[in-house]
């Protein structure tokens, strides 16, 4: 195995879901470094529709914590960060995408046949432009089950579908975070069992904002690891396609 391949198998191996943290150890930096690489993560179309709130006072860690039904990760935390999708600021992603290449003069096609000048002017508006009643969604739909008869095509396109794919990028980045925090010598643990509607409120979260995740910060202790890891073989989850 190559170094590089080493180190990473160690992240990997050492990184736990920790539900206990140390009171006092604990380097604030490592979230700062550990947030510039989560967004580095691949993400679709690069529109990074994500947000990142650091929770580190006493009393708002508290109040994040209840919203998390004050489980043990979140009580012990030393910092919490609230990971949140933000599907409403599409618009705004897709303007500094176009650009950003309208700068690089990149007149090269994508996947779609587009230059990526109209992937993110006409394509990327198509897309994320979805109305409440789901009317766009259905005329999307339709017309991709039409096309889809003659050649292939992407089929997720309707609103719910859109929330799916900004999710995906989001967690995304927050695995990247998560990694990364083990590299720097401290511990995570991903929680989504929390209040979503009390944690927007207390984050002042504008209405359409959706919490991807939650994801407390420190450093563990031995009696924060719940036992071994557990996975189930890997014969019943990989498989040879061909
Ligand atoms: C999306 C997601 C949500 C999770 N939510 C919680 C949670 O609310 N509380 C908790 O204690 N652990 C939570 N976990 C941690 C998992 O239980 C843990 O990752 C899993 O048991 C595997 O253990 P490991 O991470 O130590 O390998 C969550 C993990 C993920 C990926």
């Amino acid at each position: 195995m190559i170094h590089s391949a080493e180190i990473f198998d160690s992240i990997v191996n050492t990184r736990r879901a920790v539900r206990k943290f140390h009171p006092v150890d604990y380097d604030p930096q490592a979230v700062t470094r550990s947030l510039q690489r989560a967004v580095l993560a691949p993400n679709s179309s690069n529109m990074q529709l994500w947000e990142f709130y650091r929770v580190s006072t006493p009393e708002k860690l508290k109040q994040v914590s209840y919203c998390c039904m004050s489980q043990n990760t979140t009580e012990t935390a030393k910092e919490i960060i609230v990971v949140v999708a933000r599907p409403d600021l599409w618009r705004k992603r897709a303007q500094q995408n176009h650009a950003n290449v309208l700068k690089s003069k990149d007149v090269r096609q994508n996947f779609t046949g587009l230059t990526r000048e109209k992937y993110y002017s006409k394509l990327m508006p198509l897309l994320y432009n979805n109305d409440a009643l789901g009317l766009r969604s259905l005329g999307k739909k339709i017309f991709v089950w039409f096309t889809g008869l003659k050649r292939p095509i992407v089929r997720e396109v309707g609103g719910n579908d859109v929330r799916v794919v900004i999710h995906k990028s989001v967690a995304l980045a927050a695995q990247t975070f998560m990694l990364s925090m083990t590299s720097e010598g401290h511990d995570t643990c991903p929680v989504e069992g929390f209040d979503s509607k009390r944690l927007k409120k207390l984050l002042n979260l504008p209405r359409r904002a959706e919490i991807n995740m939650v994801i407390t910060c420190g450093k563990r202790i031995p009696e924060g690891v719940y036992g071994e890891r557990f996975r189930v073989p890997l014969e019943e989850v990989v498989f040879e396609a061909d």
